[in-house]
C-alpha cells in the first residue's frame, strides 16, 4: 500500500472521509499526539489498526468523537462524573470510560463492555471525524512500543506503508497523551496525561486516585533506540547526571542531557537537549525529543527529574515507561 501524506485542506479532509468510509485507515492529527483512524463499526478495519500498530488485540482503543451527540452512539448511559468532566474538559486531552453501547464490534474495546471516548480539541480531527459521519478509533498512530507520534514525519517513519493517508497538521500542540479517567463508579485515573489529576479533583471536588499497573516498568512503551534513563528530581540532580553521562562516554555511549532550558549551564559542554522553560513545555517535546536522539545517533538519552506534581506526574509516567524504570 502506497500511503499518502496530505496537507489538510478541505479537499483532502474529504478525502481522508471517504478512506474510513470504506474501511481504510487514516493518521490523523489531535491536539495531544498523532491518532490512527477507522471506521469504529468496521470490524474489519478495527482489526487492520491493530495489525498495523503490531498491538496486542488485548489492549482496546480509545474512540474519537465530534461532538456529545456522537458519543451517544458508543456510550450507554452517562454518570454525573462523566456529565460534569466531560462539560469541563471536552474538546480536551480527557478520555472518560463509560458502558459501551450495542453494535461496537467486540475488538473496539477488547472484549470488555466499557469503552474509552474524548473529543478531541482539533479543528482538523473534528472535520475528518464529521465528514465520515461515524465515530474513529483513536490510538497513537505509532507502531507498538515506539514514543507516540507528535509530527507526521513520525507516523510515517513507523507507518509508511500501512495507512493509506496521513493528515499533516504540523506537531501536536500537547504533545502528551490524553488522561483516561474511569467514571462509571468513583472515579479512577487509569492512565496519566494532559489534564491533571489536580484539575480534574478540583472540578469533581473529591480526591481522585491513579491506577498503577504491573508492566509500567517492563520497557514495552515509549521506548526510542538509544537506553534511557532518568533522575528523580532534587536540587543536587545535575550533578548525579553528569556523573552518569562521564561513565557512559567512557563505557563507549554517546549521550544527551534532556534538561530545562534555563539548567543547560550546570552541564557545561556536555551535549543536551533543551525542553523549554517549563514542565508543559517539557511534556510538549518528549515524544520528539527521544525520537530526535536516535536520528542524530545517540545511544543514551538522560533525563531531568521533575516534581510529581501536575503535568510532573504525566512526565515522570512517560520516563518511567520509555526507561523501563532505569532510575540514576
Ligand atoms: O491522547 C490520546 O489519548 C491519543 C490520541 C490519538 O487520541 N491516543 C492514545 O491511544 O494515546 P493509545 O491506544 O495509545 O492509548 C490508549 C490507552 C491505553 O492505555 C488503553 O489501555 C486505554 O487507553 N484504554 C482504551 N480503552 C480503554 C477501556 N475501555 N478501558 C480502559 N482503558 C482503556
Ligand atoms: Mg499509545
Amino acid at each position: 500500500m502506497k500511503t499518502e501524506v496530505l496537507q489538510p485542506t478541505e479537499e483532502n479532509i474529504a478525502r481522508a472521509a471517504e478512506v474510513i468510509k470504506r474501511g481504510g485507515l487514516v493518521a490523523y492529527p489531535t491536539e495531544t499526539v498523532y491518532g490512527l483512524g477507522a471506521d469504529v463499526f468496521n470490524a474489519e478495519a478495527i482489526k487492520a489498526v491493530y495489525e498495523a500498530k503490531q498491538r496486542s488485540l488485548s489492549k482496546p482503543l480509545i474512540v474519537c468523537v465530534s461532538d456529545v451527540d456522537m458519543m451517544k452512539r458508543v456510550v450507554k448511559n452517562f454518570t454525573p462524573a462523566a456529565k460534569t468532566l466531560i462539560d469541563r474538559f471536552m474538546p480536551g486531552a480527557l478520555t472518560v470510560v463509560l458502558d459501551k453501547a450495542e453494535g461496537i464490534p467486540s475488538e473496539v474495546t477488547s472484549g470488555n463492555d466499557n469503552i474509552a471516548v474524548r473529543i478531541p480539541d482539533n479543528d482538523i480531527a473534528l472535520k475528518l471525524i464529521r465528514a465520515a459521519g461515524t465515530p474513529i478509533c483513536a490510538p497513537s498512530a505509532n507502531t507498538s512500543a515506539r514514543p507516540s507520534p507528535t509530527l507526521a514525519k513520525h507516523v510515517v517513519d513507523d507507518l509508511d506503508g500501512r495507512v493509506e493517508v496521513i493528515l499533516d497538521g504540523g506537531q501536536s500542540k500537547l504533545g502528551i497523551e490524553s488522561t483516561v479517567v474511569d467514571v462509571r463508579n468513583v472515579p479512577k485515573i487509569l492512565r496519566s496525561g494532559g489534564v491533571t489529576r489536580e484539575s480534574i479533583e478540583a472540578v469533581l471536588g473529591v480526591t481522585v486516585e491513579t491506577e498503577r499497573k504491573e508492566g509500567d516498568f517492563n520497557h514495552s512503551s515509549y521506548s526510542p533506540r538509544a537506553e534511557v534513563m532518568f533522575s528523580a528530581f532534587y536540587d543536587g540532580m545535575h550533578r548525579t547526571i553528569i556523573d552518569k553521562y562521564d561513565e557512559l562516554i567512557k563505557g563507549g555511549f554517546n549521550p544527551v542531557i534532556m534538561c530545562l532550558s534555563s539548567r543547560k549551564n550546570f552541564y557545561g559542554a556536555r551535549h543536551t537537549y533543551l525542553m523549554g522553560n517549563s514542565y508543559e513545555e517539557y511534556a510538549h517535546n518528549l515524544f520528539l525529543t527521544l525520537r530526535k536522539a536516535d536520528d542524530e545517533g545517540y545511544t543514551a538519552i538522560l533525563a531531568e527529574g521533575v516534581p510529581p506534581e501536575g503535568i510532573g506526574s504525566t512526565l515522570i509516567n512517560r520516563l518511567i515507561k520509555s526507561s523501563g524504570g532505569q532510575i540514576i
